[in-house]
């Protein structure tokens, strides 16, 4: 078999409704959405370009424009800055689009689930392993070191199997996950052997819950395919996946950092302040402002 190095393409798919998030997600997509100062799903290419992925696929619907415009030339905005000598933020935004970078945009013409939605990509992914990144699983790794993407393409070079980023999560939380479970292989690393979508606490297999970062080989296009339709009538990446561990082997690995679940108010809000707090310009201040509301709130 040929030997997998690296991973070039990472697929997006933006085609959700967000309707956990309305009425923010009505007109524009959820991945729009800005932590501090950044929209969700640029936090997900910078970890994309940070692996070793140099051409973006976004898996977009109706809403799509708003993705788009984000990651192309803005002209307009790009001459005012510059006649206005705004330097900093001109590298700003220029670089929200470094030039060995290349982005495509294919259309999920009806919400059918996040198989269907990957399906849709593959002309442009081809024969080649790639990766799948849920933007609104904000993924932050350890500070100064690695993406979880970039963690997991380097597990990848070494397994030569696809591979799911896995978290624990509280036991009272299983419904919310696709669940696997699995023997060790490694650090961080477990080989499913079981992979169950959103059980109840008393049939979990195990607590180690599917987290929105993937790294596929192309055969799963064809267990998608050849899908009938799963859960709440979508087509199931999770289902196509339990194929893959069936026809292929499949690992699942346990990243070194922290998920923020901004599908979800709450997660979303902590987000906001963990993020806030770390951010050089206003974490200072952020912080002060935070300890004078909690004051007032212990007081109320
Ligand atoms: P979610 O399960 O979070 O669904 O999809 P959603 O519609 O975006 O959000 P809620 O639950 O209604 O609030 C997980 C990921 O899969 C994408 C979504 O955009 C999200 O990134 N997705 C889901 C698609 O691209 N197409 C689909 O048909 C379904």
């Amino acid at each position: 078999m040929k030997k997998f190095t690296g991973i070039h393409k990472a697929v997006f798919p933006v085609a959700g409704l967000g309707t956990r998030f309305l009425p923010a997600t009505k007109a524009q997509p959820k991945e729009m959405l800005p932590i501090v100062d950044k929209p969700l799903i640029q936090y997900a290419v910078e970890e994309a370009y940070a692996a070793g992925a140099r051409h973006m696929i976004f898996v977009t619907g109706r809403n799509k424009r708003a993705i788009e415009d984000h990651f192309d030339t803005a002209y307009e905005l790009e001459n005012e800055l510059e006649a206005g000598g705004k330097t900093q933020l001109l590298e700003l935004v220029r670089s929200l689009a470094p030039a060995d970078m290349v982005c495509s945009y294919v259309r999920q013409p009806r919400t059918l689930g996040l198989g269907h939605a990957v399906l849709c990509a593959q002309p442009l992914v081809g024969d080649e392993p790639f990766a799948v990144l849920l933007a609104d699983d904000l993924m932050c790794g350890p500070a100064g070191d690695q993406g979880v993407l970039a963690q997991m393409v380097r597990v990848f070079e070494s397994a030569q199997a696809s591979l799911i980023a896995v978290q624990e999560v509280p036991l009272e939380h299983t419904r919310r996950y696709g669940i696997v479970a699995g023997s060790p292989a490694g650090e961080r690393l477990i080989r499913i052997d079981r992979m169950v979508e959103k059980p109840s606490p008393e049939s979990a297999p195990s607590r180690m819950g599917v987290a929105g970062r993937y790294v596929l080989t192309p055969s799963v296009f064809d267990h998608i395919r050849r899908q009938e339709r799963g859960a709440g009538g979508e087509i199931q990446l999770t289902d196509a996946i339990a194929k893959l561990i069936e026809s292929e082997g499949v690992y699942a690995y346990q990243y070194a950092g922290k998920r923020y679940d901004c599908g979800s108010k709450e997660g979303f809000l902590e987000a906001t302040v963990e993020l806030a707090l770390r951010h050089p310009e206003v974490g200072e201040r952020f912080a002060a402002y935070l300890k004078s509301v909690s004051g007032d709130a212990g007081r109320g």
